[in-house]
């Protein structure tokens, strides 16, 4: 059979040119696509479809196919489902009847149906795949697995794969990967490293369909093809906002076990917008083909994003979710899920082009319409006296309008009063008989409009780009990562929010308009919501005794905001006496909650006459993502207005050596403590406490008296990285005032006993905290409180 298709397809090629094209043509070599779940949804719908395409489109390139829809199910049953669904493909509109029936014939005898379930079944696949490269005497190009499965079997494909399906020496493997990458950041990192033992990053094609639709794959060329139009106003002196829409009209029901995990911020926002919006703002590449400058350019976006909290979401739920989520997850009627379907977040870029440009990133199910865009809408300072209809009064907009609205088609429209767009690809046109049809405020012929010759569905594109090697259109690991990185804090504050219930359809009204003050967004109109957390009346902030110091306690927000006011607090005191605020900050993770509260909400705190100080500092490089300092420059020192000489990071690094006694890194530090701090007191120190009662870097068994009247030294942590730089107790006992922060349930174990332990510093070393002449209180969550 296969040699018969074989010839066939030289047939083909022979009929589309001369002999020389064909035998240049056919260099290419052999390629294996195997649709790992052949017979499910998705590859019913898009992919069977979309590899047919790929084959047209490369039946005269010389390379020669052979496709595997594999499966769980034994063969004889699944065979004759998938050969239901190869039977539905369609031709492109300009393949002719006759040639359509060819292709699609041949199609049919190229693919078969596999059971795909132990690693026998992996290395019998890969037998046949070599033996039949050896029968015709082929050239392997390479292997394409299509892993269209739940996300858990992704590991475990991927190392049967890797073990016994790998393609000769010198061919390609690439392996296609469907969302969900993990439900944060930590679970995206596990199976990314998972993945990593069986796979090269290289090999990996992580999907994200907007990353091909049209429109938005068309981001960045024009903003490139119309670079100089745009560089005098892609910036925040003219762009009043960016706003990423995608409303649907869909509820989820049939997928409810997926969606009631996941929620619109996992399924929409983390992935296809957070693409958008990285596409719209990055810095524009030297070259738009390089993976690596895109790469760069992308995470650039990442770094300088300011971090998103509670107060820059607001969330729904469309009020027929909580019926079908008792339905389809067989619960009873008094189950409530608070998993958001709809979704409104700000985010804002710290950097100077784009500081104080709000970016909305807003999804709904059950809305009022369907559609998808990205609309950058720039100031307009001119003042219309009288005619308001006047072109140069009107809104003054890009939108990229992936699809669907009032348009119906995806298209790039730029409103007049702005500029007349270059069009360089020959793929799209302008249109210029204007329907009348308002898009975003403006008449359509208000705008100048582009829009692709051909309209393709985004899986058949990424499936051509998988083929091509093009990695632009996919999702690198690192770039997962960086996304998961902005969402995951802002989910786990969203874990305990109670959404805003919204009828559905057009009766939402303006129920779920949103109001931007400031960095906050909250919904415009105010309702009364009564939320399983207002119930408990939980925002008390109690005041107490903890190992005969004061203590505040408070449900984990309250606290952080209390702290927070409090250092604030110290800090206008401090610089009404003496000018200067001595601020030492510790590591690891509990004070990035605070950070983030400073940066975002203490827009009056004296940063500029705020001296900030290290507690402690793992000896790592200061850009190591593992750095105290990197944590705290990124999540704080970023974002505020401090000058650059009042940041004293810790010097661990010298001699292009980390934290060599000899090197007399401590004793530079405390040179400089004491150069600048009088009487070497800090006004504010702020330390944590690690599970083993830790503080600073100052674990126990370390002898602390040995450190003497030293300020700061050299420590060895039992966990990696294992060498430290710390604050001694005695510079710690000498500040004016001392915040011990602990926060969470995993840590009510160490309360407890810390409650009842006598002072041994030696063994349980935050009882070695006792300032001298300043006061220390505790900060503990009613988690870590009351476990
Ligand atoms: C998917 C989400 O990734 O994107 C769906 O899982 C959502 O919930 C869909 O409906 C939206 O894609 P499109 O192409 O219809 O805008």
């Amino acid at each position: 059979m296969f040699v018969t298709v074989f010839l066939l397809l030289v047939t083909l090629c022979a009929q589309g040119g001369n002999g020389e094209e064909r035998e240049e043509a056919q260099r290419p070599g052999h390629v294996s696509v195997v649709i790992v779940g052949g017979t499910g949804d998705l590859a019913k719908k898009y992919l069977w479809q979309g590899f047919f395409e790929l084959y047209v489109n490369q039946v005269k390139s010389g390379y020669t196919f052979s496709f595997y829809g594999g499966g769980l199910s034994p063969a004889d049953k699944a065979t004759p489902v998938l050969f239901e669904i190869l039977k539905a493909v369609s031709c492109p509109k300009d393949v002719s009847q006759e040639r359509c029936a060819l292709l699609k014939e041949q199609f049919l005898r190229l693919s078969q149906y596999r059971q795909l379930q132990s690693v026998e079944d992996y290395q019998d696949l890969a037998k046949h795949i070599e033996k039949e490269l050896q029968q015709e005497g082929m050239t392997e190009a390479g292997r394409l697995f299509y892993l269209s499965v739940p996300a858990f079997a992704y590991a475990d494909i991927a190392d049967k794969i890797n073990s016994s399906c790998r393609p000769t020496s010198g061919a390609w493997l690439r392996v296609v990967l469907e969302k969900p990458f993990g439900h944060d950041f930590r679970s995206a990192q596990v199976l990314a490293s998972q993945l990593g033992n069986s796979l090269k990053d290289e090999e990996m094609y992580r999907i994200d369909h907007y990353l091909g639709k049209q429109v938005v794959s068309r981001i960045l060329p024009f903003r490139e093809e119309n670079k100089k139009l745009l560089d005098p106003i892609w910036n925040r002196h003219h762009i009043e906002r960016v706003e990423i829409v995608l409303k649907e009209t869909l509820d989820v029901k049939g997928r409810i076990p997926f969606y009631d995990q996941y929620g619109v911020v996992r399924d929409v926002l983390q992935n296809h917008m957070t693409e958008v919006m990285t596409l719209l703002t990055m810095s524009l590449p030297m070259n738009l083909s390089s993976n690596e400058e895109v790469l760069r350019n992308k995470l650039q976006v990442f770094r300088s994003l300011l971090p998103v909290g509670k107060d820059q979401a607001v969330v729904g739920q469309y009020q027929a979710y909580k019926t079908e989520v008792q339905q389809e997850l067989n619960k009873t009627k008094d189950h409530i899920s608070i998993t958001p379907t709809f979704a409104a977040v700000l985010t804002y870029i710290d950097e100077a082009q784009y500081e104080g440009v709000p970016i909305l990133l807003i999804s709904g199910k059950m809305l009022d319409e369907r559609v998808g865009y990205a609309r950058i809408l720039f100031k307009n300072d001119i003042f219309c006296l009288q005619n308001h209809n006047s072109v140069h009064c009107k809104p003054k907009q890009i939108v990229f309008h992936f699809g669907h609205g009032s348009l119906k088609y995806p298209a790039i429209l730029v409103s007049k009063n702005l500029f007349k767009p270059v069009l360089m690809d020959s793929a799209w046109k302008e249109v210029t008989e204007h329907k009348d049809v308002d898009v975003l405020g403006l008449p359509l012929s208000d705008y100048y409009v582009q829009t692709p010759i051909e309209q393709r569905e985004a899986y058949y594109e990424l499936i051509s780009h998988i083929f091509a090697g093009r990695k632009n259109s996919f999702i690198s690991t690192e770039n997962l990562l960086a996304s998961w990185g902005l969402w995951t804090p802002l989910l786990s504050s969203l874990a305990s929010t109670f959404p805003r219930i919204y009828p559905g359809g057009a009766e939402n009204g303006d129920l779920l308009d949103v109001h931007i003050k400031g960095k906050d967004i909250s919904y415009h109109n105010e309702v009364v919501i009564i939320s399983n957390d207002q119930i408990g009346g939980g925002f008390q902030v109690m005041q107490g005794k903890f190992r005969s110091s004061d203590m505040v306690s408070a449900w984990t927000e309250e606290l952080v905001v209390r702290l927070a006011a409090d250092i604030q607090e110290a800090a206008e005191a401090a610089v009404r006496e003496g000018g200067v605020f001595h601020l030492a900050l510790s590591g690891g993770s509990s004070p990035l909650a605070l950070f983030h509260r400073l940066a975002l909400h203490h827009f009056s705190f004296p940063w500029r006459d705020t001296h900030v100080w290290m507690v402690d500092e793992r000896c790592v490089p200061l850009t190591d993502s593992e750095s105290n300092f990197r944590n705290l420059h990124d999540h704080l020192l970023h974002h505020v207005r401090i000058p650059y000489y009042n940041i004293h990071p810790m010097p661990v690094q010298i001699n292009q050596r980390l934290c060599v006694e000899e090197d007399g890194g401590a004793l530079l530090y405390e040179k400089e403590v004491n150069k600048w701090v009088n009487g070497s007191s800090f006004h504010f120190v702020l330390l944590g406490v690690g599970y083993d009662s830790h503080t600073a870097s100052l674990f126990p068994g370390s002898k602390v008296d040995d450190h003497g009247e030293s300020l700061v030294a050299l420590t060895e942590s039992p966990i990696k990285p294992h060498q430290r730089m710390s604050l001694t107790f005695s510079a710690i006992n000498r500040a004016h005032r001392v915040a011990l922060l602990v926060m969470g349930k995993g840590k009510h174990e160490l309360i407890t006993q810390l409650s009842r332990v006598k002072d041994n510093p030696d063994k349980w070393p935050v009882t070695g905290v006792k300032p001298a002449n300043g006061r220390l209180v505790w900060y503990i969550d009613y988690d870590a409180l009351l476990g």
